[in-house]
């Protein structure tokens, strides 16, 4: 079994990458860690404990960490996730409490509290989070295991500037400080998330389930695609942050490549893009395995035998 946590600023795509780490006895989720993002912190920390209810898994602890990035003001989503950020499905108002403390040091404490290698951090949102703990902690980049995030892209250009993805468009220098963290990473693109579209016939293998979540599940999809769907012109838009647990729980299902990313954090044009070596032209370190392609039909049907246990 998978140690992981899951830091994430939901958001109907984070929601499900959560649903699907719940839905998962190879994973043990240690703690949801919330941070500022596609809405404000007061909104992911709610909708965090939300997701939890409706999985039925009051037992996660969720953390509150991060309010604004690292050096500059939060940029949010709205047009994106709605008002609330899980715009979509009438989920009720959590009754769950918040842990007590702060993310960051849940982080830091729970990496210092297990072997070296033994805890996954899932990153589906902007990076303050974690590149605090590295700031404060810096001997946290030899416990961690892997950091797998939902953040870039790079031959695919970006969604929020024509060169930037917003997970790392929100904090470039938190992004630039993990990429610099020697822990390894795996990152992935919007390269590999805009191929898993949210078909129609996907949707409805999701909706013949026939449960409570799978219908919220349904009606989170259906709010998040129209925003791509209308703008890429597809069947269904691309959905992001659950292919991160999916690569944990099936490698098999996607392929890339070890190679140098690097991070802009200067240039008002091209600021949080991620700068991915993969011709390998240069010699710099070989910091994160770039993940390019995915099997999109094994793919949603992960996700949908997954959400079928919940
Ligand atoms: C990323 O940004 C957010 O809007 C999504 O939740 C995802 O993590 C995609 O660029
Ligand atoms: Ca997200």
């Amino acid at each position: 079994v998978q140690k992981i946590i899951i830091d994430t600023d939901p958001g109907q795509d984070d929601a499900l990458a959560m649903l699907l780490a719940f839905a998962s006895d190879r994973l043990e989720v240690l703690g949801v860690t919330a941070v500022a993002g596609n809405v404000p912190l007061a909104l992911t920390s709610v909708n965090a404990r939300k997701v939890c209810e409706l999985a039925g898994r009051t037992d996660i602890r969720v953390f509150a960490g991060a309010s604004e990035p690292t050096d500059r003001p939060l940029v949010t989503a709205e047009n994106v996730h709605g008002k609330t950020g899980l715009d979509g499905p009438d989920l009720p108002e959590p009754t769950m409490p918040l842990q007590p403390g702060h993310a960051v040091d849940f982080i830091i404490e729970t990496l210092l509290a297990h072997p070296p290698g033994e805890v996954t951090l899932c990153t589906l949102g902007p990076l303050t989070n974690i590149a605090m703990a590295l700031q404060r902690a810096p001997e946290i980049a030899d416990r961690i295991g892997r950091i797998v995030m939902m953040g870039g892209g790079f031959f695919e250009g970006g969604n929020i500037t024509p060169a930037a993805e917003f997970n790392i468009y929100v904090d470039p220098m938190a992004a630039a400080a993990v990429f610099a963290s020697r822990a390894p990473i795996t990152m992935m693109p919007l390269d590999v998330t805009h191929q898993c579209l949210t078909t129609r016939s996907r949707l409805q293998a999701i909706h013949r389930l026939g449960t409570p979540v799978s219908k919220a599940a349904v009606e989170l999809l259906e709010f998040f695609e129209r925003y791509d769907e209308a703008k890429y012109g597809t069947d269904g838009g691309p959905l992001h942050d659950p292919t991160v647990i999916a690569w944990l729980l099936k490698p098999e299902l996607f392929s890339g490549r070890q190679c140098n990313v690097e991070i802009e954090t200067a240039s008002p044009l091209t600021e949080g893009m991620t700068v991915v070596d993969w011709w390998q032209v240069t010699d710099r370190r070989h910091n994160a395995l770039v993940i390019r392609d995915v099997d999109a039909d094994g793919f949603y049907a992960l996700l949908t035998e997954h959400l079928a246990r919940l």
